[in-house]
């Protein structure tokens, strides 16, 4: 027989059950939206996994170039003036933010690069400190540099960019859109004078290795901390738009091409233990030293367009030790210089 003390318990026991259920439903619709709203306000962050991997090399430390220099910051963008100037500056920032938009294969103004931002390669519009930023290019140029054997103006190494990490073709250096990404440059370095020593100017190159970096180990590096984003065949993602990369390319024939900066593993190691997974900044790098260098390794052994190299480089002895492409002044083999160690071959420099 159910007394009716008996009824009144399981009645209340339901209730109690559907309030539960109604909490657990309440909640998870929470965090799921929560959730789809954090991923939205994030495009281009992907959750990183914990990571703490043994490594039994000393780790580079957040280079600090002498005592009582200051950590490098951009001008604040609300300081650009409401003048023609002031214009041209903010054209050329979103020429550098997103070039692809402008440049790219269907871009509105020409379409002359491989639809790469120049702030996938400089972060930030070039503002990050130690993310490849534009600190110093005001001050430096116009200056000589040995990969041309001139003295180059803004122009030409802003178009150098243009044809090897972009792997495009010049821009007219008297278009606007050329003015206005100098008139950036010049605008954003304008702090920086050649005696001041800032900090976390431009890219910071990492201890060497007493081994070869190693494309293998690179590998493993590469498919854990990644592939997730930049795709198992280095391929990226497009944005949606289809405009421009949400994540862009590492390597196949929409990346750089074998001239770019980041073809020579020093760059590309010290631009990734800083700034990648994307996210990880200088103070808080997630890669250790070796695998910043191994992943490096990996990535520039895969294939990419080949850029015409025989006007580089007039006075061979120049030649930086991790430039990939003989003939050396020295006796080292391709080999070597391209993977390291560098150690031996620095010294003969020295
Ligand atoms: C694929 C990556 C990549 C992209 C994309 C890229 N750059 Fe660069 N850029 C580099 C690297 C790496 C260096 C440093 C090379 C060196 O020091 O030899 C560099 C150097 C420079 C410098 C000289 C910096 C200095 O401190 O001396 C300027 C200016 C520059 N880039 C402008 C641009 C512009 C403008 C664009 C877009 C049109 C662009 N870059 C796109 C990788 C890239
Ligand atoms: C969470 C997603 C994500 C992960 C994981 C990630 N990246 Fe990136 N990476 C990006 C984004 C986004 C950019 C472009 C940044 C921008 O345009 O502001 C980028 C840019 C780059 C660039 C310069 C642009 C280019 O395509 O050449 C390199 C090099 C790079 N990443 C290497 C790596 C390496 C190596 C790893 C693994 C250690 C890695 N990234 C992991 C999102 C990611």
């Amino acid at each position: 027989m159910i007394t009716e003390e008996v009824l009144v318990r399981s009645i209340n026991r339901l209730i109690r059950l559907i309030w539960v259920l109604i909490l657990c439903a309440f909640t998870s619709i929470v965090l799921h939206l929560t959730g789809t709203k954090i991923k939205w306000l994030e495009t281009g962050f992907r959750e990183n996994p914990v990571h703490k991997e043994p490594t039994s090399f000393q780790d580079s430390k957040p280079p600090v170039s002498g005592s009582g220099t200051q950590l490098w910051q951009a001008p604040d963008t609300a300081s650009i003036p409401s003048t023609p100037r002031g214009d041209l500056i903010r054209y050329g920032r979103d020429l550098i933010s997103h070039t692809s938009m402008f440049l790219g294969p269907k871009g509105k103004v020409a379409n002359i690069s491989n639809g790469m931002n120049c702030q996938n390669c400089h972060l930030k519009a070039g503002t990050v400190p130690f993310g490849n930023n534009y600190g110093r290019v005001a001050a430096v140029y116009p200056q000589f540099r040995n990969r041309s054997g001139t003295v180059e103006g803004f122009e030409k190494r802003v178009n150098d960019c243009i044809e090897r990490s972009l792997n495009g073709q010049k821009l007219d250096e008297n278009s606007r859109e050329m003015k206005a990404m100098v008139a950036y440059l010049k605008w954003v370095g304008k702090d920086v004078g050649l005696e001041e020593s800032f900090n976390g100017l431009g890219l910071i190159p990492l201890q060497l290795l007493d081994r070869p970096a190693d494309p293998i180990r690179g590998n493993e590096v590469y498919i854990k901390f990644c592939a997730r984003c930049h795709g198992e065949n280095g391929e990226g993602e497009l944005a949606k738009n289809g405009l421009e990369w949400l994540y862009p390319p590492l390597f196949g024939e929409d990346s750089y091409n074998t001239g770019a900066g980041l073809y020579r593993i020093s760059m590309f190691a010290s631009y990734v233990k800083y700034n990648m997974p994307y996210g990880v900044t200088f103070e808080n790098p997630f890669l250790s030293d070796e695998e910043a260098w191994d992943v490096a390794a990996y990535v520039n052994s895969m294939a990419r367009p080949e850029k015409d190299l025989s006007g580089d480089w007039p006075d061979i002895s120049k030649k930086p030790f991790d430039h990939p492409f003989g003939p050396y002044a020295d006796g080292f083999l391709e080999e070597q210089h391209k993977y390291g160690p560098f150690g031996p071959i620095k010294a003969v420099y020295q």
